[in-house]
């Protein structure tokens, strides 16, 4: 079957770099989307204290549950962040006038749909292009976005973020989307990378919306990442059986425990992995391994919260300027309009 060709969303000089896998799916040829976290994964959980990248969480199963998470009624972020898109989404489609839409780590696009359809309202012809690392989340995406929106252009984009934004065609005027807190996720050393990264990507009428979720009530916080159904328990330990299927190793999942807090000095919750035994973890196909100890956390992943007004002033020191802020009633969530600066 021969290969169809790239869109013109891709820079001219990437076009040739990038297959459809599955129709209207692009990967980038060559991309081993599994060496990469094979390394990252030996790496990390060799520092002091282990930790994971928040990444290796979303393999098929691991995105079908973060879908279940976001319906808990103790995970009120997805709830509040949509209803501020629902209300707002036309003042945003309205203060950035784009041909195109790329969303970063898309998931299933659930809430996204509201800037689809203002966008199609407003301007008719409109280009879709979520990016993520989970296939399922893509293909997820794709079904219900195609069914809803028929005149929409679709490429999904399988690949890691900064693979897939740095690919975009900088003359093509987008709006790039960045929902769910999930730069939340981000430690102090990846926050400035990939910010750094992604406006050197931006073009001159760019602009990237935010969904941040703000500090509040510890209660509250650590509500949302303790349910009381234990999804989020079963999201966080699934990723030690991605980790046995990418690296032939031994966690045992009946042996691993879920603990989780917000810690107030650095404003965020922490989500670990707890050894009930000590344990002697091997990776067959690196062949390397490490002794676990009893009681010894490995962080599986953060989920930092923000001040508003201090993540615009941070977010201007990488060439992006605050146009407007949405927030909710209760000032819960923020989500944040940059514009690139020329
Ligand atoms: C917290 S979920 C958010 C999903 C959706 N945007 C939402 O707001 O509900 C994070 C999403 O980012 C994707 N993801 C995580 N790390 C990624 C990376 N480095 N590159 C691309 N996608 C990534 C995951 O597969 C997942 O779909």
């Amino acid at each position: 079957m021969t290969q169809p060709t790239a869109p013109d969303i891709f820079a001219a000089d990437q076009r040739s770099r990038w297959l459809s896998d599955h129709p209207g799916i692009w990967s980038r040829q060559g991309a081993d989307l599994d060496a990469i976290p094979t390394l990252s994964i030996l790496t990390t959980l060799w520092d002091q204290p282990r930790w994971l990248e928040a990444y290796h969480l979303y393999d098929e199963l691991g995105s079908e549950l973060f879908e279940a998470i976001c319906d808990l009624p103790e995970y009120y972020l997805t709830r509040t962040e949509n209803s501020i898109l629902e209300a707002n989404a036309k003042n945003i489609i309205a203060a950035a006038p784009v041909e195109c839409i790329v969303e970063l780590g898309a998931g299933y696009s659930k809430k996204t749909v509201h800037l689809l359809s203002e966008q199609v309202r407003q301007r008719g012809l409109c280009i879709f292009a979520p990016i993520d690392v989970s296939v399922a989340g893509l293909l997820a995406s794709k079904a219900s976005v195609q069914k809803d929106f028929p005149q929409l252009e679709f490429h999904g984009i399988h690949a890691r973020y900064e693979d897939g934004f740095s690919a975009i065609e900088k003359s093509l005027p987008t709006l790039f989307v960045f929902l769910g807190s999930t730069i939340g996720n981000f430690n102090q050393t990846e926050f400035p990378r990939f910010f750094r990264a992604l406006s050197a990507a931006m073009g001159p009428n760019d602009y990237l919306l935010l969904g941040a979720d703000r500090v509040k009530p510890v209660k509250l916080l650590e509500d949302a990442y303790n349910d009381s159904r234990g999804i989020t328990a079963e999201f966080i330990l699934n990723v030690f059986r991605n980790i046995n299927r990418l690296l032939g190793g031994n966690f045992d999942l009946n042996q691993i425990g879920y603990h989780s807090w917000f810690n107030p000095h650095w404003q965020q919750i922490e989500m670990y992995a707890v050894a009930s035994t000590a344990q002697e973890i091997y990776f067959r196909d690196a062949n390397a391994g490490f002794q676990w100890r009893h009681d010894e956390k490995i962080l599986v992943e953060i989920s930092r919260k923000f001040e508003p007004n201090r993540l615009q002033e941070q977010l201007g020191f990488f060439g992006l300027t605050p146009v407007e802020h949405f927030t909710d009633p209760n000032e819960w969530f923020s989500v944040l309009l940059f514009r690139k600066q020329n």
